[in-house]
């Protein structure tokens, strides 16, 4: 008999930014390492513990608890972000440990501009951060990536750049008719200085956390991005390159998928998506004006105005089929807050059919009509610090929710602070 195992992942349930940065970061003080395991600098994770505001792309959230982090294979690093978070997190007196696995995947100045170039050629229809996070993984898989591995070793890297760069600059002028601001020599150097200073953290990620778990250490797995941006099982094409599910831990940190014991999945208490592609129960005009206004619902990464709507049960039930959850955190619930009622979609219609789950094809989720159930709403205090503290009409909303999925809410967020958060 082993020790028990403690490797744990947090998912997003919906289309990204849920609070995964905050429970994370809640959750990490018992932990001895975090560790991301996908996406990239798409990820905007906030975490709010007293004066400090600490908005992290790269890092995973276990920063404030100054744990160990890691950040595995499967994430892809533009190096420049990277150093100023560093920068951004020593200057607030943290200094964690950081292991970066050599595999990961590095985002060049290409990619952020085929990305743009890519957006704009196409009216915007992804609506992508920019960040150069399909491009990047697209060479990753057409094997013409170059590896953290390659960085810190000059010679291959200039070998790399050689390689590489002018066919990158031959689609970027030819193609899309842009000009560039950087050259082989130019990125040469600035990629090579990057490769020295991140030298130092260079570590099997993989083995590592085996070794760890093997220890009985905790791990918490950070997931970025949510279940629906999800490349296979989102609404593609409008999702990102990665798997956030909480499979992809095992092929993106590299361990094997029996060492994980729990899967948290972070439930916004409505639904927000940033960026295009379908929403069945969006709302529009002065009520999604208000509540995103209410929920502060901008962009972390980007800034842009987020989408809001009400919460969407065929969304989450086909969430935890995809990532089977062992517990439910339910944050921004104090955002509800003061609505005489809230709608929750529990079922769809589509074309005159009952549906409970959210469909395969993108086309059928544009025509699915949410079937709403009406529920009272309800007002915090502020003040509440324990389950039994909260109104009835809250207690209820929390119930529909863990009925609906048969998971146990175990954590409700009821604001950003890290000891905004109730333990059920
Ligand atoms: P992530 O990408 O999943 O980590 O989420 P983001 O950080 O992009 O977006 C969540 C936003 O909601 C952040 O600004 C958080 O500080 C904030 N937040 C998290 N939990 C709560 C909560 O329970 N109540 C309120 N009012 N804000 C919250
Ligand atoms: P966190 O980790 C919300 C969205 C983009 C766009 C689509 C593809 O903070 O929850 P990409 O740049 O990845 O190619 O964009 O995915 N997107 C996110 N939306 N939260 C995120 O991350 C996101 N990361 C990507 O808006 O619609
Ligand atoms: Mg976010």
């Amino acid at each position: 008999m082993g020790l028990e195992l403690t490797g744990i992942v947090v998912i997003g349930t919906q289309f990204g930014d849920e609070g995964k940065g905050k429970i994370t970061d809640f959750l990490s003080e018992k932990a001895d390492i975090v560790a991301r395991f996908q996406g990239g600098n798409n990820a905007g994770h906030t975490v709010k513990v007293a004066e400090h505001t600490v908005k992290l792309h790269h890092l995973p959230s276990g920063v404030m608890h100054n744990k160990t982090v890691m950040i595995g294979a499967g994430v892809i690093i533009d190096p420049k972000v990277l150093e100023e978070e560093l920068k951004t997190i020593e200057s607030i007196g943290k200094k964690p440990g950081l292991f970066i696995d050599p595999r990961c995947h590095i985002i060049m100045p290409w990619h952020n501009a085929l990305d743009i170039a890519g957006e704009e050629s196409n009216n915007g229809s992804i609506g992508t951060t920019k960040r150069g996070i399909g491009p990047c993984y697209a060479d990753k898989c057409l094997r013409k990536g170059i590896r953290f591995e390659d960085l810190v070793y000059e010679r291959r890297l200039e070998e790399a750049i050689e390689r590489i760069f002018p066919e990158k600059k031959k689609i970027l002028e030819k193609v899309y008719g842009k000009k560039i601001d950087f050259s082989a020599e130019s990125v040469f150097k600035e990629y090579s200085r990057l490769g020295k200073k991140f030298a130092p953290f260079l570590k099997d990620v993989s083995f590592h956390v085996c070794a760890q778990l093997e220890k009985g250490k905790e791990i918490l797995f950070e997931g970025a991005q949510g279940t629906f941006l999800d490349n296979d099982f989102g609404t593609y094409p409008y999702v990102t390159s990665s798997h956030p599910l909480s499979g992809g831990v095992a092929t993106g940190i590299g361990i094997p998928i029996n060492k994980i014991s729990r899967v948290v999945g972070i439930v916004k208490a409505y639904t927000t998506r940033v960026g295009n592609g379908p929403f069945p129960t969006e709302l529009q005009g002065k009520q999604a004006d208000d509540l995103r206004e209410k929920g502060e619902e901008f962009g972390t990464t980007t800034g842009r105005a987020r989408r809001v709507g009400w919460l969407d049960i065929p969304m989450l039930r086909t969430a935890h089929r995809l990532n089977g959850f062992t517990e439910l955190a339910i944050t921004k619930l104090d955002v509800l807050s003061g609505m005489k009622e809230l709608k929750v979609a529990v079922e769809y219609d589509i074309g005159g059919k009952i549906v409970k789950n959210f469909p395969y094809s993108t086309s059928t989720v544009e025509k699915a009509k949410p079937v709403y159930k009406t529920v009272k709403g309800f007002t915090l205090s502020g003040k509440e610090k324990k389950f039994s503290e909260l109104p009835k009409e809250a207690k209820d909303y929390l119930k529909l929710i863990e009925e609906s999925l048969g998971v146990p809410v175990k954590f409700v967020s009821v604001g950003p602070e890290r000891n905004e958060t109730i333990i059920c």
